[in-house]
């Protein structure tokens, strides 16, 4: 058995947490050991990161100050989670992970892609996901689903343009590495999300079982 990297990436609303449960409970059920975690967070500090970037405040956060915060959190999930946990052989599913730097600080914020990558080398070397599963979903109806949930979060208050540039970057990224990403139509109803990752299921167990 070898250790598996999932990631789960999408805008807000897009239905990422439960297709992540989903999916475990699938996997599990092929005897596969399933870690399940999140980012920004996984680990006690790095929630408490967590909460310096998604609490709204007075003080505008500097878009680079965003990106060293998501790196400094995703340091401490890699070293406390993520790798003990692919060592040991788990399945990593993580809802989210550097696809969504890219997204959000890259497109959404502007951010050079050459910036992200060279703290992608430093903070990950060169582990990455070994497949990614991106819901994609129009705009407004991630934004609907997210307003529906309640207070919205730092990310949560930005309008429109932001969110096309943050579902642009994760378009262009799935294209241009097809065979790491699957591109999932979150917009349809979730048994028939569920059933495209059914159709997904039996490449991954053979893989982890490589
Ligand atoms: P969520 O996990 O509840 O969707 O919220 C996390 C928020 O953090 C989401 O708006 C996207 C944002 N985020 C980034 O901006 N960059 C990142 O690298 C990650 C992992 C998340």
């Amino acid at each position: 058995m070898s250790g598996l990297f999932i990631t789960l990436e999408g805008p807000e609303g897009a239905g990422k947490s439960t297709n992540r449960d989903y999916l475990a409970a699938r996997l599990r059920e092929h005897g596969l050991d399933v870690v399940l975690t999140r980012e920004p967070g996984g680990t006690p500090l790095a929630e408490k990161v967590r909460e310096l970037l998604l609490a709204p405040s007075d003080e505008v956060m500097a878009a680079d100050t965003e990106l060293l915060l998501v790196f400094a959190a995703r340091a401490q999930h890699l070293a406390q989670v993520i790798r003990p946990a692919l060592a040991k052989g788990s399945v990593v599913l993580c809802d989210r992970f550097t696809d969504a730097t890219y997204a959000y600080q890259g497109g959404g914020r502007g951010l050079s892609v050459a910036r992200i990558a060279a703290l992608e080398q430093f903070v990950q070397g060169d582990l990455r996901p070994d497949l990614t599963l991106v819901f994609d979903l129009p705009v407004e109806v991630g934004l609907a689903r997210a307003a529906a949930r309640g207070r919205l979060d730092r990310f949560e208050q930005e309008g429109q343009a932001f969110f096309e540039a943050v579902r642009q970057a994760y378009l262009q990224r799935a294209q241009g590495e097809p065979q790491r990403y699957n591109l999932l139509d979150a917009a349809q109803p979730l048994d028939v999300v569920q059933r495209a990752i059914d159709a997904l299921l039996p490449a991954i167990v053979e893989r982890c079982r490589g």
